[in-house]
């Protein structure tokens, strides 16, 4: 009996034992899992607030690129407007520029295309249409030689001038180098055909024009006005109603000429369909003859040149499609000749324009005065009224 108490008494302990060891190893465990459970509740706790965090950063990206792509497509639409606002501007820079342009000839194509881009009905006749589009490479065009001289009448003094409005083809006859009367016929027959100046429409101007450098476009004069100790002046002369409707004053030395061999021209105009143009001198000690453009409305001056064209031994010029010729002579009359052209756009280069000689002749030009309409000139040239016929080609451009 005693050994079995011992084997039960040993075993109880033994079980105790292990019961005791079990509790500890239990009590281990489980702190090691709470241990963990914190962990991992404060990684739960963690990721939750990257989560939230990430949520946040993408809700936020999100946003950002969601108003950048707004930004962007109001970017796009702005650099659009501008673009279209460019293209506003250059198309209305061009339209300026048909306007103002000195590229004369191109003007009258450049107002059909107008028409066209506008959708305007009232276009010219068919012809008219043709001979409008010949008329693109008129800019091109350089006259080449003197074809003729048609000496229509002597009459006046020596010195004078006689032009032709293109328009009404009323012919102006001024006699002398000022005065302030000038002389109407109906047409170039009817002048030449005129005892003297008895049968012409006689005008008295409310002053004097000073020398023969006026110009006459479209029912308008366009006189040089220089009184004494005075500015000199452009005046503008309605010769339907016979009343000065615009003057201006210009940048002229009163005591400067323009050409050296004709002292009496202060300065010299020049009508056309491009416009009007005057010739001019800004100075005694300038050398050589400045180019203005005007505005044949209001007379504001739109551009000045220099011409390069030294005003020594010069006896006239004259303006053909944006380029003034000028001619030379000596003191001692010989031939005239074209000796400098200025081309306001450069392509005509006065080194390789044709020297123009005009026919023998009496004395010297007083005056030349294109006609765009007939592509003539009407010159005076010792009291002889001259038509020349000039020739025209195209310039070979380079
Ligand atoms: C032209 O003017 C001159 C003076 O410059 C004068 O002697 C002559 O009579 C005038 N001629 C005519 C036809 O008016
Ligand atoms: C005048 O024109 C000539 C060319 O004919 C040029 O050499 C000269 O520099 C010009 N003078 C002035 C003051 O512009």
């Amino acid at each position: 009996m005693k050994p079995l108490f011992v084997l039960l008494v040993s075993t109880a302990w033994t079980l105790i034992g292990a019961q005791n060891y079990y509790q500890g190893l239990m009590d281990y465990l489980e702190n090691r899992l709470l241990a963990i459970e914190d962990r991992m509740q404060l990684w739960r706790d963690q990721s939750h607030r990257y989560r939230t965090e990430m949520l946040d950063f993408k809700k936020l990206t999100s946003e950002a690129i969601h108003g950048l792509r707004n930004d962007h497509s109001l970017m796009s639409k702005d650099l659009e407007g501008a673009l279209l606002r460019v293209d506003r501007a250059e198309r209305e820079m061009d339209y300026v520029e048909t306007q103002n342009s000195p590229r004369a000839c191109a003007n009258r194509v450049d107002k059909v295309v107008e028409q066209e881009a506008w959708g305007l009905q009232e276009r010219e006749e068919d012809e008219d249409w043709e001979e409008l589009q010949f008329r693109v490479s008129d800019c091109v065009e350089i006259i080449s030689s003197i074809k003729s001289a048609k000496i229509l009448k002597r009459t006046g003094s020596s010195k004078g001038m006689w032009t032709r409005d293109p328009k009404s083809s009323k012919v102006y006859v001024f006699n002398g180098t000022s005065g302030d009367t000038i002389y109407q016929f109906n047409s170039v027959r009817d002048f030449s055909r005129s005892l003297g100046m008895a049968s012409s429409r006689t005008i008295k101007l409310p002053s004097e024009w000073s020398g023969p450098g006026s110009a006459v476009y479209n029912g308008y004069l366009y006189y040089i006005k220089q009184e004494v100790d005075t500015d000199v002046q452009v005046v503008k002369y309605d010769l339907l109603s016979e009343t000065v409707t615009e003057t201006a004053m210009f940048p002229v030395e009163s005591h400067a000429s323009l050409y050296k061999l004709n002292p009496e021209t202060v300065a010299d105009l020049a009508a056309d369909d491009e416009g009007l143009w005057l010739l001019f001198s800004p100075s005694e000690d300038e050398p050589n003859i400045s180019l203005a453009k005007m505005d044949a409305v209001t007379l504001d001056i739109e551009q000045i040149w220099d011409t390069q064209c030294p005003r020594e031994n010069a006896e006239a010029a004259f303006v053909f499609c944006g380029t003034v010729y000028v001619v030379y002579n000596t003191r001692l009359a010989s031939r005239s000749r074209v000796q400098c052209v200025f081309d306001v756009n450069d392509m005509i280069v006065s080194e390789e324009a044709p020297l123009l000689y005009f026919p023998r002749r009496y004395g010297a030009h007083a005056s030349l005065k294109y006609n765009p309409e007939e592509k003539q000139l009407y010159a005076w040239d010792d009291g002889y009224q001259i038509i020349y016929k000039l020739t025209i080609t195209r310039k070979v451009l380079t």
